[in-house]
């Protein structure tokens, strides 16, 4: 493990770091765990494993210990501060002006209640559970407190823990902008651009599942994966420019930034929308957006989910009808080259860090257990 070191003052609440974490691990309590801890923004190596409070649920709230959590575009842009094109400083205020408000990242997770508060009704302790932090973070940790009224449900039996970890964050985004922002209807066609990432392996099912005609984008690699996902026609865009074809779609929803509704326009419907997924600032602010007798719509903004958002997906995922895609999975402590997997910008779906399989934490969860 990492010797870890302070870049910036601790203010009072910041999580206290030995300065030799591997000499002292003789000495963890358990009132501390493991986690990757970020103090300033940058490349893969600001994040480092450090030991850090143990949570304790309040009232209310149940105590996870984490079995796996995931890597995502959310924790790209949150640890390098790379925000989408024109929005600059918002990101500062987005993710902490002086540096990271959240210095644990990782926004979804599956895990078994260790432990409940008092009036916790909903949970006991044993049950297997899947949860979405979203912008607080705080997933790549060994446990994470929730409130059992959050946005924490009973891992569907059909899943393993890797994929319930990654049920959320791609699932959720995918459904709030396809059902919820985009009205999706059964029959519509739909056109996923980005279909192999975290957000398009699950727009593809989902879409699928919600009765659309489902074409994918992606590159060579991937035809065959998205094709498996559900799409009935698959364009590689190294061979192929969606947007010089002849079929019109209803939904193109965007992943990658590269779908202007200028590049889009000519291949979309009357009623048609493009869902900007990645919109810029410009596209947020509604430029470049069409005239009102196109019928045409750009929509853009934050997939901020809720309990019935999250519910749909676990259904759908018992069901059988939405599997999150497991790319890679690595040990959390490691966690550093996942980052640097993640940041390349080609993952195919989820990449996914083990917790409670981790060698290097196993002496101390093993004592825990
Ligand atoms: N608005 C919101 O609330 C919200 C929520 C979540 C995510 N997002 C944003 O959505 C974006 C995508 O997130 P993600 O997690 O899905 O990212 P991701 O998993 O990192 O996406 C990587 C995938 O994109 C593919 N790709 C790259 N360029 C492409 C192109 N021109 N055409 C087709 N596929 C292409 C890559 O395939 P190849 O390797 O073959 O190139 C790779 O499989 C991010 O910008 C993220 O910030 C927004």
């Amino acid at each position: 493990m990492k010797t870890f070191a302070f870049d910036r003052p601790r203010s009072p609440s910041t999580p206290r770091v030995p300065e030799d974490t591997t000499a002292r691990r003789a000495a963890t309590s358990s009132a501390t765990m493991r986690a990757m801890v970020y103090r300033r923004y940058g490349p893969p190596e600001v994040v480092a494993l450090a030991e850090v409070p143990k949570p304790e649920p309040k009232d209310g709230e149940i105590l996870i210990r984490i079995n796996a959590t995931t890597v995502t575009s959310s924790d790209w842009r949150a640890r390098s501060l790379t925000v989408p094109p024109g929005f600059g400083l918002l990101g500062r205020f987005a993710f902490g002006v002086f540096g990271p408000r959240h210095p644990i990242l990782g926004t979804e997770l599956a895990g078994i209640v260790e432990s409940v508060g008092r009036s916790v009704t909903r949970f006991k302790p044993g049950d297997e559970v899947f949860a979405f932090t979203g912008g607080k973070y705080g997933c790549h940790a060994e446990y994470r407190t929730m409130a059992e009224d959050g946005l924490v449900e009973r891992k569907p039996t059909a899943l393993s823990f890797p994929e319930a970890a990654a049920l959320s964050f791609g699932g959720a985004t995918a459904l709030i902008f396809l059902r919820n922002k985009g009205g999706m209807e059964p029959g519509e066609r739909v056109l996923v651009v980005g279909a192999s990432g975290g957000v398009g392996s699950a727009a593809v099912q989902i879409a699928a599942s919600l009765g659309g005609d489902v074409t994918g984008v992606c590159g060579p690699s991937s035809v065959a994966m998205v094709r498996s996902l559900g799409a009935n026609r698959v364009i590689d865009y190294t061979q192929e420019d969606f947007s010089a074809g002849s079929a019109p779609y209803d939904i193109i929803l965007d992943t990658t930034g590269t779908a202007s509704f200028r590049r889009c326009e000519r291949v979309m419907r009357p009623g048609g929308r493009l869902l900007a997924v990645a919109g810029s600032f410009s596209q947020t602010l509604g430029f470049g957006k069409p005239s009102k007798a196109s019928g045409k719509k750009v929509v853009t903004g934050v997939a901020a989910p809720k309990g019935d958002d999250i519910r749909f997906l676990a259904a759908l995922a018992g069901a059988g009808a939405y599997r999150p895609v497991v790319d890679r999975s690595y040990p959390l402590a490691r966690a550093v080259e996942a980052h640097a997997y993640v940041d390349a910008g080609h993952k195919r779906g989820n990449v996914v860090l083990s917790v409670y399989q981790d060698p290097e934490l196993a002496s101390t969860q093993g004592r825990r257990q």
